[in-house]
């Protein structure tokens, strides 16, 4: 079962951009589109190991939202984190991520609370940073 834990007031996003998070060791890339559809995603970029996909541009694919890095702009579904350039083992880790009450949510699996080292934290053990983003391209 996940655990859903509170990562920043929705209002600390600009509108349709992004920002990170740090959960436990883990940097996580959130994303809304209007405020209505948030995404959470790992931040490091799969092509350099970059933590840089919270500064993405954001937008949408065929339907799909996707972000593309700003470093060499490969491009990320937001669903299901496959590259849209059809690298299969460049794939992002995605999560859940609600916003309620005007708070925003990631939900963590069991064995993720013990990878980020949360389990010797006492939660929520968050601080942000780079909160802002870009605008969707
Ligand atoms: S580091 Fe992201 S595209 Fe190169």
């Amino acid at each position: 079962m996940k655990t859903w834990i509170p990562v920043a007031q929705a209002n600390e996003f600009m509108p349709s951009g992004g920002g990170c998070v740090l959960i436990g060791n883990k940097q996580i890339a959130i994303f809304n589109f209007n405020k209505t559809e948030w995404y959470a995603v790992q931040n490091r970029c799969p092509h350099r190991q970059q933590m840089v996909l919270s500064r993405g541009i954001i937008g949408s694919q065929q339907g799909e939202h996707k972000v593309t890095c700003p470093l060499h702009k490969n491009s990320y579904s937001l669903v299901t984190g496959e590259h849209l350039g059809g690298h299969t083992h460049w794939k992002l880790e995605t999560y859940a991520v609600k916003v309620e009450a005007g708070m925003v949510y990631v939900g963590i699996e069991p064995m993720e609370l013990k990878e980020w080292q949360l389990e010797t934290q006492s939660l929520p053990g968050i601080s942000h940073h780079n909160m802002g983003g870009s605008p969707p391209g």
